[in-house]
């Protein structure tokens, strides 16, 4: 949503298009597969779609109607079924499941008693409904779950279910970029205050001093990532962290999933597609694990979060940070790979239009990037409106991913977003940049 919005017609007419969008995509995504496939477990690392179908439902329901529109529970027994801390996900298939049919028709109902409460409800007062905040935060819930059933559906085998037009090619002065940029040390606005729909791990904005740093100019692609892997980066122990190295020791792990050797090259599987690795596209689906290796391998290490950030947001000129790395206008194709648009990143160097004012391209779009850091609170963090969205995450278990993948909705992707999972994860849309310290004069 762009810069603060308070007319109230406005407001309405932005949320409502904000959960159309993603009920489209949801629909396409639970449309395109036969009932077997909604209840099957593609992977025990994920949940059965319509799960996920329902639980988009349920999560509306109890925020929307229930916290803002004061219905009562349209199916009180269900809510368990839905919670996701009850039910981890590899269980979810022995659950009482809501049939494909009875799924569509729950989503649908909520979805309808919605758009009438979207009406009439003030939109201020009480900070849930500040701006539209609850109707902002569900439209970015859904749109969650359409990335997570994009994974299942990269895990599920058998011919493609989803076609999508390919991305842009790199801009033509992509060979010239430097590899790197100086970001010159300072302090800059971490976090914001301001973002009507920033979720609570955003905010508050903050001072942070950054001290000088080098940082790539594009994410790592596919060909830099192979040249680590042919100097046997996945043999050496010098370059892992020990939980990495174990890990890839006792998996056999010797490249991004999705991947395996033939005939002196090397081949994907991507949405049921089978093709060569293309070398100039971002590296996607690795942890955080083999990203710090390829860094160290490389020389290097991966950002932290703040300096992610910087490079995102600060402008040198004016000082202050900004919403995107080219301002403050919303994402628009020209920008940046969101949206599902297209059912792979585009290659490194594309989306000039969306280059922060040093030149660093894609920091949005294309791919998730690992950051070095810990999922952690800003300095007066508060948790709203429920501790379960972030709070109960934070801690060293968790990594920071920043800037988006090509499967992410702009609604819920932003400079400020904060994206986070387990550092051995790598069915997720994960790639990479690297950076380095500047030595000081
Ligand atoms: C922010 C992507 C880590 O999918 O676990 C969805 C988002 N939270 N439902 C996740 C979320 C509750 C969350 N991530
Ligand atoms: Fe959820």
């Amino acid at each position: 949503m762009t810069a603060p919005e308070t007319d109230p017609e406005t407001l309405r007419r932005r949320a409502g298009d904000a959960l159309r969008t993603a009920r489209e995509r949801t629909r396409a995504l639970t449309g395109c597969v036969d009932e077997h496939e909604l209840t099957a477990q593609h992977s025990p690392l994920m949940s059965p779609l319509v799960w996920d179908l329902a639980h988009i439902g349920n999560q509306e329901e109890q925020w929307l109607l229930r916290a803002v529109g004061g219905h009562e529970a349209l199916r009180p027994e269900i809510d368990s079924v839905y919670d996701a801390f009850e039910h981890p996900r590899a269980e979810r298939p022995a659950l009482p499941l809501l049939p494909p049919k009875e799924a569509r028709g729950y989503v649908t109902d909520v979805r309808d008693r919605v758009l009438d409460v979207l009406e009439t409800v003030p939109l201020r007062g009480a900070p849930l409904v500040e701006a539209a905040f609850a109707f902002g935060m569900i439209a970015q819930h859904e749109q969650q779950h359409d990335e997570t059933m994009l994974i299942t559906h990269q895990l599920r085998s058998g011919p493609a279910a989803l076609t999508a037009p390919e991305p842009p090619p790199a801009a033509p002065d992509a060979d010239r970029l430097p590899v790197e940029v100086l970001v010159e040390g300072g302090p800059f606005t971490m976090g914001t205050s301001a973002e009507p729909w920033s979720l609570d791990n955003e905010r508050p904005a903050h001072p942070r001093f950054v001290p000088s740093y080098f940082i790539d100019t594009l994410p790592v692609s596919n060909g830099a990532y192979l040249r680590f892997i042919e100097d046997g980066g996945y043999d050496d122990a010098r370059w892992w962290h020990p939980e990495g190295w174990e890990r890839v020791r006792r998996q056999g792990i010797e490249a991004p999933l999705f991947w395996w050797r033939e005939g002196g090259g090397w081949m994907r599987r991507r949405f049921g597609v089978v093709e060569p690795v293309p070398p100039d596209e971002p590296v996607l689906h690795v942890s955080w694990y083999e990203a710090a290796a390829y860094a160290a391998w490389a020389g290097r290490r991966l950002p932290s979060e703040a300096e992610w950030e910087k490079a995102a947001r600060h402008d040198p000129a004016s000082g202050r940070s900004r919403r995107y790395p080219w301002g403050d206008a919303d994402p628009t194709p020209d920008h940046a790979n969101l949206g599902q648009r297209h059912l792979r990143p585009a290659p490194v160097g594309a989306y000039r239009a969306g280059a922060s004012p040093l030149g660093v391209r894609q920091l949005i779009g294309d791919v998730w990037e690992w950051t070095a850091s810990d999922f952690l609170p800003y300095p007066g963090f508060r948790a709203f409106p429920y501790r379960e969205y972030s709070e109960v995450f934070f801690g060293d278990a968790h990594k920071v991913l920043r800037g988006g993948s090509f499967a992410v909705d702009p609604v819920a992707c932003r400079g400020t977003f904060r994206n986070w999972d387990l550092p051995v994860r790598r069915q997720i849309f994960s790639g990479f940049r690297t950076a380095r310290d500047a030595e000081s004069a």
